[in-house]
């Protein structure tokens, strides 16, 4: 089968096509034939060794996010239930580069029974790729910072796919969101369901105490702005790093370090998302799509910085 990978770390360049030998799905896991991958941050980190390790001795798929169609199934076991899933049911996973069953960006994707769900009604394959990691990560910030019904949100770098499904899920349960956007994304973070926007800035905490002169109760920081961000939370509440930043020892604020690859065996979690999806609180982040055999252009433009929208590999 084709795979989208890398024999050593490097630029955008290193990503080639290899022919590697085809998965399949073992107890406890279905096989899926994937359609599209979405190209996201964290394939960054991948491609550049960025999570540390040595050099693979196989060629390693980057990507965390698949969307495509079941074609095996394998038998149930104690543990991972394989009874919900049929052969020729759409489905969105989130997968784990460095897990037993690789990156997503290859034409067959091993997935334990417990880290899928169904496709959202009316969503095309390359929308739903969009959705599981940075869904499953904005679930995972959220239910962290556990802020009660009509309290207060901010998010950092909100006009990203995190943050535009941050605000959205945090919309829904009830909060009011603040949401950091330059002029340009306003109204994309509008769209997504932010009551307010505050400009990018290093003085972001300022901005948002304008608003909440408290502080906010919880804050995810998707775009990394540390101890810039940290000011606006209140004393008590909680911030999100998405980075594994630690707070000075001295602070009053609870800091919640969000690691996706937790929720790899949550993947009944995604039923939350079908449902913001399906009852139309949540929009999929989704721009465009690129051939697979394009990942290295992919890269590139997502390292330029600026893209709205998710770029999705077509496999
Ligand atoms: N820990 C985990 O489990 C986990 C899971 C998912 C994501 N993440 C991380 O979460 C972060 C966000 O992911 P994403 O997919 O949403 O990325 P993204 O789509 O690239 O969004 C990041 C957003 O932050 C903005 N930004 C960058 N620098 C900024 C600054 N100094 N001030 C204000 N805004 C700034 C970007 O704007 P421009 O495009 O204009 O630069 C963009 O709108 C990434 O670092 C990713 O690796 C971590």
């Amino acid at each position: 089968m084709k795979l989208i990978g890398l024999t050593a770390f490097g630029g955008p360049e290193v990503l080639a096509p290899h022919d590697v030998a085809e998965p399949h799905a073992g107890p406890g896991q279905v096989r899926i034939r994937v359609r599209a991958a979405a190209v996201s941050p964290t394939d960054t980190a991948v491609r550049t060794g960025g999570y540390g390790g040595s050099e693979p001795a196989e060629p390693l798929a980057p990507g965390m996010d698949a969307a495509g169609v079941i074609d095996e199934v394998g038998e149930p076991t104690g543990e991972l239930d394989t009874s919900a899933w049929e052969v020729g049911q759409e489905v969105m996973a989130i997968a784990l580069p460095s897990g037993p069953h690789g990156g997503a960006y290859v034409e067959f994707l091993v997935a334990d029974a417990d880290s899928l769900s169904r496709v959202p009604t009316g969503l095309s394959l390359e929308e739903a790729s969009t959705l599981p990691m940075n869904g499953l990560t904005a679930l995972q910030a959220l239910d962290r910072l556990g802020i009660g019904e009509g309290g207060t949100f901010a998010v950092t770098g909100a006009a990203g796919t995190l943050g535009v499904y941050a605000v959205a899920l945090a919309k829904r349960r009830g909060l009011t969101v603040v949401a950091e956007a330059a002029e340009k994304d306003r109204e994309r973070v509008l769209a997504a369901g932010a009551d307010h926007v505050v400009p990018r800035g290093d003085d972001v905490a300022e901005r948002i105490r304008e608003i909440a002169a408290d502080g906010v109760d919880g804050l995810l920081d998707a775009a990394v702005q540390n101890e810039l961000a940290l000011p606006a939370v209140r004393a008590g509440g909680g911030f999100a790093t998405v980075r594994g930043w630690s707070a000075p020892e001295d602070s009053d604020v609870t800091v919640h370090k969000i690691m996706v690859f937790d929720d790899y065996h949550h993947g009944g979690k995604l039923d939350q998302i079908v449902d913001a999806v399906e009852s139309s609180a949540l929009t999929p982040d989704y721009g465009r799509s690129l051939p697979a055999e394009q990942a290295p252009e992919a890269h590139r433009l997502l390292a330029e910085g600026g893209q709205r929208g998710r770029i999705v590999l077509t496999f």
